[in-house]
């Protein structure tokens, strides 16, 4: 089949690839020039694992291409994805004017019949402007060329990305095409093989459905949290009751990890963009309200930790930071709690030493080369000569560090851990002064 891929991003470049490796033409379409050209180079702009491989096979093969010219995307492609940014507008509601960019943009090109399919996510009504804004082009160029506008949301996680779109848990397809509905079977049926993973739907549902899912996962995230905080509270330690509710076959034990706070590029733009869509809509979305503020509050933790342990005096201290993209296996820094860590961190006057195994160039990048921050080569090399060190990612790298070597490195035998690696016991036995996040026994031993 001929597809065409609006945005080479995390979600727009996986789903091309892997439509490509099961046989379809792809053509990926994206305005960032460098982008395309890199891609034609074989560099690829984001980290995924087995990313790199897919496509450069698919590119040789002839199967995906990568360009700038968004008629003859719009030619090419019988499908065409509109997988670009829907980042938060000022006010938190979702923007859609890259969406909208791009509806403008197929009705202008458009010269037959076209299934346009919404994968980025949209607060629900989208495909309404879709339709309106590709149907008011058309008219003002004197055209009226049938065309079909379907939802069918992105569940990927970041991390795993490649593994998700080939090996779906579900395909939701919102539609009120049959036509539509028939195209999007025979697209995905490649990913449908071992049992029928597709759920067709209306539209709304469909848009609604992805910013459940989000929310619902956001909230897990923010409960445990607040758990984590009554534990402390209380001197109870979340570790035990972690494991005591997860062993509840109704609560389950995914998600249900107390840290640092969520970030990314999805939850916490989804969760305020639902919010926001629901008080438009004359409802105050209690919930969602709720599992952002605690959130909010939860990336602030690390840094209250180590202001309270250096009584609020953080001048010329030097922190150790392992891990800076916002979750393990990417190299993604949107909205990622290191983030608000490091820059409160330079606000106190402190200096930052960090390392992660993929998201340097990327915090480079953001950053810029300032003098209160260095990034190292190694985990080993971002302790020497620190005085603390923070875990905020849970890479595998960390998960088994060389305690000598790290006390031997700190100034001081200290160990800030917004991911709750370790057991607070066996760090006391190490002669570390651990703090984790909701962890009694290491708030008594303080
Ligand atoms: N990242 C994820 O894990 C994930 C998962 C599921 C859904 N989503 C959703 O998918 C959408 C895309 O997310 P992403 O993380 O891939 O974004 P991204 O920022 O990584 O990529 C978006 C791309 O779109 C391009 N673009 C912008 N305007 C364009 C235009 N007019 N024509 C062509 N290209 C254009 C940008 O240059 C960029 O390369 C968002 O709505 C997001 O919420 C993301």
């Amino acid at each position: 089949m001929k597809v065409t891929v609006f945005g080479i991003g995390y979600v727009g470049l996986v789903q091309a690839a892997v439509l490509a490796e099961v046989g379809h033409q792809v053509v990926c379409v994206d305005v960032d020039q460098s982008k395309v050209d890199n891609l034609e180079k074989g560099i690829i702009p984001i980290y995924e694992p087995g990313l790199t491989p897919l496509v450069k096979s698919n590119f040789d093969a002839g199967r995906v291409e990568f360009t700038t010219d968004a008629e003859a995307g719009v030619k090419h492609g019988d499908v065409i994805f509109i997988a670009v940014g829907t980042p938060p507008d000022e006010d938190g509601s979702a923007d859609l004017k890259y969406v909208l960019a791009v509806a403008k943009t197929i009705s202008e090109a458009m010269d037959q019949h076209k299934i346009v399919i919404n994968k980025s996510t949209v607060p629900v009504g989208t495909a309404d402007k879709v339709r309106a804004k590709i149907t008011d082009v058309q008219e003002s160029l004197g055209k009226s060329i049938t065309f079909d506008v379907v939802s069918n949301p992105e569940f990927l996680k970041e991390g795993a990305a490649v593994n998700d779109c080939m090996r779906p848990d579900r395909i939701i397809i919102g539609t009120d095409s049959v036509g539509a509905e028939k195209k999007l079977r025979e697209l995905y049926a490649p990913f449908n093989r071992n049992h029928d993973k597709i759920i067709v739907m209306d539209i709304r549902s469909a848009e609604l459905t992805k910013y459940a899912a989000n929310c619902m996962l956001a909230t897990k995230i923010s409960f445990m949290n607040e758990m984590a905080n009554l534990a402390e509270v209380f001197g109870a330690d979340i570790e035990n009751v972690r494991l005591g509710i997860g062993s509840d076959p109704r609560i389950g034990y995914q998600f249900i990890y107390p840290g640092c706070g969520y970030g990314g590029s999805c939850f916490p733009k989804d969760v305020q963009a639902l919010a926001r869509s629901a008080t438009e809509a004359g409802y105050t979305a209690k919930i969602l309200e709720s599992v952002e503020a605690v959130n909010y509050k939860q990336k602030e933790k690390l840094f209250e930790y180590i202001s309270g342990h250096f009584n609020n005096d953080l001048k010329g201290k030097t922190a150790a930071i392992w891990g800076l993209s916002f979750k393990p296996n990417t190299d993604d820094m949107r909205e990622a709690s290191s983030r608000v860590l490091m820059e409160h961190l330079w606000e106190a006057g402190a200096k930052v030493q960090a390392y992660d195994p993929e998201a340097m160039e990327e915090t480079q990048r953001i950053y810029g080369v300032r003098d209160d921050l260095s990034l190292t080569g190694t985990k080993e090399a971002a302790l020497k000569g620190a005085d603390f060190l923070v875990i905020c990612t849970e890479w595998q790298a960390f998960r088994a560090p060389d305690f000598e070597l790290l006390k031997q490195s700190l100034t001081e035998p200290l160990l800030f851990d917004g991911r709750n690696l370790f057991e607070p016991k066996l760090m006391q036995e190490y002669g570390l002064h651990y703090y984790a996040i909701g962890r009694g026994l290491s708030i008594k031993e303080r």
